[in-house]
């Protein structure tokens, strides 16, 4: 417990910058910065006071009166917490008169919570009980106990966590960390004195009440009132390994705090610079499915995908794969199989995916999720920046004044960076939403967006030179910085392009539905700003224009002179976990790692010097030409890591039979996905509790993964594909993940500093790290842009084939949800799916009363590529005209009906814009009708394997 006890040390109050301070506290000399706290002076000069109300992740409070001091010159007896250093004090912090001060206030509070720490869950981690025995009370003048909640009923409707009123201190170090942290402003203090009761909402419970389990109340509650289920189960874990959430791309440090081999819990890290100690319900609570029984542990494999699965050895199932894949080689060629690897991995694991293909399947038949996501910021920003990542670390939104959040919806997909974000327009920052629909940040608790730009679905690039258009035409320019930055000619031609009628506000507005007016005012507050900064998602990048509009987006913050410095920038939230890190490991056909083509010789040679083989210089099939390939017969190998192609990637259909076309499917993931009922090889996944490497999040930082348990398994993922690998005549050998950072780092410019031991030291690193930059790299594009002067490149708007028509009528959209992941493979197997447990489509009222549709109706969505079936949840959050859905639940078929369109650059998927008809039906769709079939037979073949 010591270990765990010490990595949470708390310096009561939270860190402040600013001239040097000198004072003594109990004599000894001490300097902190000016504005800290007597007591948080105190504590970095190795001298406790006792506390219960302050923790120096949030502000002072001041209302437990434990902490009190003496100060030389001053009248009574000042909390240190609320309390401010300043030159020359003299502060005592022990004598006998603080002694019995502070004795008679925990007698109080000991008074009205009984201190049967025996028998309490949090014996061994209660602040009040720390600070009881530190002053040696063991009772009360004032009654033991006598508490007034002692018969209120606890409060056990979260499945993740129980509030135990007779616990409660109110310290308010739950509300206030639901306010300031979180954002939510869920919790109350009811009632004044004795009877002050913290309370969810308006007198609910938790569940009932506004709050989306964030669990900051319970990290921050100092006694058991608010604590996790699992300990209450299952006791106090007696050891912790800090590793990094595998959800979304915002890569959040976590302790994993365990009891022997069970994951207790996860306690967000404030040390972690991408979450600075906070944390959303999928990485806080919902990692029970990594121990989920439908884990499969043994590898199994059959000869086609209507027979019963064999479970066999390791060694059987890699002699297996290796001689079909190798079978299909000389019977179809060489490029008739290929790899995707996973941005779930490690960047280790996806490394080494990219390596065995272009090594030992001998092509470059490579691809990744970010394919479907966003490689459209990969194109748009390499062509206008010359780095195809975003610019800035997330702390940067705290200097920012204007923030345009465009086709994203953080406080669901990116939470923990949304929590910032609102605390940074609780500060005054001004918001522009550009979103088909009303995300929650348009209006939420003690914030609202200056500009929600409800544009429709397909004409982002419209939009984007429609602002671009009013810099320029109104004069709001930074002209400085972009004769200092930028190529003049290319700039020249743009600005005339830009500039050209067809993208003002008043002819845009036929195509975006967005006022002119609205957009003249947002493009004047964005540009007169001093810090101006974009945020966008797939809603920018998953269209057939979506690196257009990715450029556009660099144009315009290039245009206004929001890049180089704190508070700007151009940052695409990226999805996945590592799906940055998956981009840069070389996981595209034409890239090897580090961005670099695969055509150029001298690249490809350092490569092929090191791995020792010859490389083919032509770039691979990308995801869908592969599906294509296989459709039309010559692609039939396919090894698909921690990726369910299935389920995510549009036109379901079509992939379907690319699926079933395969000779050897070989599918290595946690459970049996919808991919894996196409298999003829499953390779047990290990999840990221069971092994060891590193994650690169949207701000480009590397952090580590350690190993919290043994592979479940056996075997870690790299072990596996290392394996693979050597059964295919292409022996790589590591011995630990850090030896393949090793070559990671000897092979790729960008990353050439990083090493474990370096991570161990910094926590994490952002690329670029290298003798330019050997802590690496917050900020991109200081002085200069990557690729030297910045590019502005023509964004011309074409419209989407995908439009609105008398047969489809309406645009479908889809997004996530806060408690879902992705596919849901994870969180469905989590008490996730008691906040959302199946997919629903959003319908405007005057859209549904026009087909007779009411709340909870079934629905019929038909698009030119199928038809699903889906429950109506009536809304104006949805625009009229526009409906939308999520995409968690794969019997939901929402890729069913997205369509074959793709961006032009880069095959991304256009998931954001497809044209359907909604009508009121009885029963599902004849797809989900064969899903379910084909589900349930691949289950009973699952299960005789298991039997
Ligand atoms: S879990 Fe999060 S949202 Fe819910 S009450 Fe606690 S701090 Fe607020
Ligand atoms: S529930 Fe915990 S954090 Fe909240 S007021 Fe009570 S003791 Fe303090
Ligand atoms: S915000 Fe993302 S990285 Fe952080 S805990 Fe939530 S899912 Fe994990
Ligand atoms: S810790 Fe200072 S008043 Fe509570």
């Amino acid at each position: 417990m010591n270990e765990i006890r010490l990595k949470l040390k708390d310096l009561g109050t939270p860190v402040r910058i600013g001239e040097p301070v000198s004072l003594t506290i109990d004599g000894k000399p001490v300097t902190v910065a000016k504005g800290t706290s007597v007591m948080r002076a105190a504590a970095l000069a190795g001298i406790s006071v006792p506390k219960l109300c302050a923790t120096d992740t949030l502000d002072a409070f001041g209302s437990c009166r434990v902490c009190l001091v003496e100060i030389e010159g001053r009248k009574g007896y000042p909390a240190s917490c609320t309390t401010t250093v300043e030159a020359g004090m003299e502060v005592r912090t022990q004598s006998a008169r603080l002694d019995e001060l502070r004795r008679n206030v925990v007698e109080l509070y000991v008074s009205d919570h009984p201190l049967e720490c025996v028998s309490c869950s949090a014996n061994g981690h209660c602040e009040l009980q720390d600070v009881a025995v530190s002053l040696g009370v063991e009772d009360s003048r004032y009654g033991l106990g006598e508490n007034g909640y002692r018969n209120v009923e606890k409060d056990h409707s979260n499945p993740y966590f129980a509030f135990d009123p007779a616990q409660c201190i109110v310290c308010y170090r739950c509300v206030r960390a639901c306010d300031d942290i979180q954002g939510t402003f869920a919790l109350t203090v009811d009632g004044r004195g004795y009877a002050s009761r913290v309370t969810a909402g308006q007198l609910e419970n938790f569940m009932g009440s506004e709050c989306v389990s964030c669990g900051a109340c319970v990290h921050h509650c100092p006694t058991e009132a608010l604590i996790e289920k699992s300990l209450i189960d299952h006791g106090a874990p007696d050891r912790s390994v800090t590793t990094t959430c595998a959800y979304c791309g915002v890569g959040c440090s976590f302790h994993a705090e365990l009891s022997g081999e069970r994951v207790l819990r996860m306690v967000p890290d404030k040390a972690g610079k991408a979450n600075e100690g906070h944390a959303c319900v999928k990485g806080r609570f919902a990692f029970g499915y990594a121990t989920h029984r439908d884990r499969i542990t043994r590898p199994l494999i059959r000869e086609s995908i209507d027979q019963p699965w064999r479970e066999v050895g390791w060694d059987e199932a890699f002699a297996f794969t290796a001689a079909r894949l190798r079978d299909i080689q000389q019977r179809h060629g060489r490029d008739s199989i290929g790899g995707i690897t996973s941005s779930r991995c490690t960047n280790e694991e996806t490394y080494l995916v990219q390596k065995m293909v272009r090594a030992a399947f001998g092509n470059n038949n490579v691809d990744t999720c970010a394919r479907v996501c966003h490689s459209p910021t990969g194109y748009g920003l390499k062509t206008t920046l010359g780095e195809s990542a975003g610019t800035q670390a997330f702390n940067s939104v705290a200097h920012a004044d204007v923030v345009m959040v465009m086709g994203a919806n953080p406080s669901d997909a990116h939470p923990v960076f949304a929590s910032r974000l609102k605390r940074r327009l609780r500060e005054g920052a001004r918001l522009i939403v550009v979103d088909p629909r009303r995300i929650d940040l348009v209006h939420g608790p003690r914030i609202r967006a200056d500009h929600h730009l409800a544009l429709r679905p397909g004409s982002n690039v419209a939009f984007i030179n429609a602002m671009a258009h009013v810099v320029v035409t109104e004069g709001l320019e930074d002209r400085a910085f972009i004769e200092a930055r930028c190529e003049r000619g290319p700039y020249l031609k743009w600005r005339e392009f830009i500039a050209g009628e067809q993208n003002s506000p008043e002819l845009t507005e036929r195509i975006t539905g967005i006022p002119a007016s609205d957009v003249r005012a947002a493009a004047r507050l964005f540009a007169t700003a001093p810090n101006a900064a974009i945020y966008y998602g797939l809603g920018v990048s998953e269209h057939s224009q979506g690196s257009t509009t990715v450029m556009g987006i660099a144009n315009l913050a290039m245009v206004t002179g929001n890049l180089g410095r704190e508070g700007v920038g151009v940052n695409p939230l990226r999805g996945q976990n590592n799906v940055q890190g998956s981009c840069d490991m070389g996981s595209f056909p034409h890239e090897l790692p580090g961005y670099r083509h695969i055509s150029d010789p001298g690249v490809r040679g350092l490569f092929e010097q090191d791995w020792k083989v010859e490389l083919r210089q032509e770039p691979g099939l990308r995801i869908p030409n592969m599906f294509d390939a296989s459709v039309a017969g010559h692609f039939k190998g396919l090894y698909v890591q921690g990726e369910d192609l299935a389920q995510s990637d549009p036109n379901t259909q079509h992939v379907e039979a690319a699926l079933r076309g395969l000779e050897c499917l070989v599918v290595q993931d946690l459970f049996l996905n919808e991919t894996a009922r196409f298999a003829h090889v499953f390779l047990p996944g290990s999840s990221f509790l069971e092994k060891d490497g590193t994650f690169t999040n949207a701000e480009r930082r590397i952090s580590r993964v350690r190993k919290a348990i043994e592979p479940l398994a056996g075997l870690a993922d790299w072990e596996v594909t290392m394996a693979l690998s050597k059964a295919l005549g292409y022996p790589m050998d590591y011995a630990h993940p850090s030896e393949i950072m090793a070559e990671i780092a000897r092979l790729t410019p960008t990353f050439a500093g990083v090493s474990y031991a370096k991570l161990d030291r910094l926590g994490s690193i952002q690329w670029p790290c290298n003798d330019a930059a050997p802590e690496g790299t917050p900020t991109m594009h200081v002085d200069e842009f990557v690729r030297g002067k910045g590019y502005f490149a023509i964004t011309g708007f074409v419209p989407t084939d995908e439009r609105a028509t008398r047969k489809h009528p309406l645009l479908l959209t889809t997004g996530r949800i806060l408690s879902q992941y992705n596919v849901g493979a994870q969180t469905r197997r989590t008490h996730n799916t008691h906040f959302y447990s199946e997919d629903v489509l959003e319908i405007h009222p005057f859209d549904a009363e026009e087909r007779g549709i009411a709340e909870g109706d079934w629905c019929g969505i038909v698009s030119r590529a199928g038809n699903t079936v889906l429950r109506a949840v009536l809304t104006d959050r949805v625009q009229p005209g526009v409906v939308y859905t999520t995409f968690h639940f794969p019997s939901s078929g929402a890729n069913v009906i997205t369509t074959d369109n793709s961006d032009w650059a880069t095959n991304c998927p256009e998931y954001k814009v497809t044209a359907v008809q909604v009508s009121k039906v009885t029963e599902p769709s004849e797809w989900q009708k064969g899903y379910e079939a084909f589900a349930r037979r691949q289950e009973e073949l699952l299960d005789k394997a298991r039997a």
